[in-house]
């Protein structure tokens, strides 16, 4: 008899939800399989994965982290290892032996991997939302063209597609992301003015990598949600509403034309939502505890306040103008995440730095892949020009 498990590839093992990923095989070993492995920097830790899981390929984003792994690794013979950098993720993402492909990298460099994984017929397991952001038009039309499902990773888009499942889109009026409200909610701009990165690395609710965590603290996450959301689920932007709601407990919901909301509740464990996405359309025990919902507990929902955090209100004008608007939005935010986490940068310049990169730019629809790398790069280095002014002597 043929093996039934599913078979995964997972772009970016080594990090926050790579490693949950990992917990969600070992808790299913019968239903999945790991064949493909791919990291970036972390060659010690991909090691000890390669060591456990025996996957068919394996790749590091970097020349250097291969050369640690060289050194480090007792390297099994029937595990090839890729390329570095783009073509590495392509390579393991489109191995022949690959069923679902689960992109979990952080950055960008994981879009060419995902198109050539829809255009190979494999599923996509999508939770970086960077790809929707910077190219989902052109990435929804080749899944839909290659009949390939992009199943959601991301809690809240999780949520809502399980809220959507059986529905038809004219019962749906609008969709509803919730959003903790991360580190900071209630200051004033006033306040935020001299947080550091240790101040918005303390995430209330959520263990996550530390772009995403940044993101979550400016909002900035939600509105990277929001234009992922109108891709996922092809609703205008004019019917995606974020509300905070601080325990997320609620992971989102979907407004009928009837006015009832259907929610979806749960524990915050990334591993559920991950599961789902390998399971789907079945689902499958899960080794987390429920709900308990005869645990005394306070749920508040509250609208964002864009003028603390402006990041929510940029994201929603550039899912508003040409797709060339988002890739700009995404470029500038990375560049002034990464200048705030190395210290250059004060919290309120990330939305400065992305606001003039917005207004700097000639909006324009994005049609090829060549396009959208050609404005990212373009508005990465606006970006970091901005930012040098903007910035903090360290
Ligand atoms: N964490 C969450 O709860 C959560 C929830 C929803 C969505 N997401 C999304 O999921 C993605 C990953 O988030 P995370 O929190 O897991 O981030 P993370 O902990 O920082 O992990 C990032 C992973 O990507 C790898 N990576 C980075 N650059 C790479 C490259 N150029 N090529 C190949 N691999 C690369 C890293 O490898 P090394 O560590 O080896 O360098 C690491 O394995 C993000 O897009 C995030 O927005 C995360």
């Amino acid at each position: 008899m043929s093996d039934p498990r599913k078979r995964v590839a997972i772009l970016g093992s080594t990090g926050s939800i790579g490693q949950s990923a990992l917990a969600v095989v070992d808790t299913h070993p019968d239903r999945l399989q790991v064949v493909g492995l791919a990291a970036g920097e972390n060659a010690e830790r991909l090691a000890v994965q390669v060591a456990r899981y025996r996957p068919r390929m394996a790749a590091l984003a970097t020349p250097q982290a291969v050369d640690v792994l060289r050194r480090i690794a007792d390297w099994p013979a029937d595990t090839v290892l890729a390329g570095t950098g783009r073509e590495g993720l392509v390579e393991v993402a489109t191995h022949p032996d690959v069923d679902i492909v689960l992109c979990a990298s952080s950055g960008t460099d994981g879009l060419e991997a995902v198109l050539a994984a829809i255009e190979a017929g494999k599923t996509i397991a999508l939770a970086n939302k960077e790809v929707l952001v910077m190219a989902g038009g052109i990435v929804t039309e080749a899944a839909r063209r290659r009949g390939v499902a992009i199943l959601p990773v991301d809690s809240e888009h999780n949520a809502i597609h399980q809220c959507l499942h059986g529905r038809s889109p004219s019962e749906v009026k609008r969709l509803v992301l919730t959003a903790s409200g991360g580190p900071f909610r209630g200051r004033t701009s006033s306040q935020l003015e001299a947080v550091t990165a240790a101040d918005a690395l303390r995430h209330p609710t959520w263990q996550m990598g530390r772009k995403i965590t940044i993101d979550s603290a400016t909002l900035m996450n939600k509105g990277l949600e929001v234009i992922e959301a109108r891709w996922l689920f092809g609703v205008d932007a004019d019917r995606i509403d974020v509300v905070v709601h601080p325990q997320s407990v609620v992971h989102s919901m979907v407004e009928l034309v009837d006015g009832s909301l259907i929610a979806q509740l749960g524990v915050t464990d990334m591993r559920l939502p991950i599961q789902y996405a390998f399971s789907y359309p079945d689902r499958w025990p899960a080794p987390v505890p429920p709900l308990d919902l005869a645990r005394p507990r306070q749920m508040d929902f509250d609208v964002p306040d864009t003028a603390v955090f402006p990041c929510l209100a940029l994201a929603y004008r550039a899912l508003r103008g040409p797709g060339s608007l988002a890739v700009v939005l995404n470029a500038a935010n990375e560049v002034a995440v990464a200048r705030f986490l190395d210290g250059t940068l004060p919290f309120t310049g990330i939305p400065r730095v992305i606001e003039q990169a917005l207004d700097a730019h000639e909006p324009a629809a994005c049609q090829s892949l060549a396009q959208v790398r050609a404005i990212d790069q373009w508005a990465r280095e606006y970006a970091a020009d901005v930012a040098r002014g903007l910035q903090l002597k360290v």
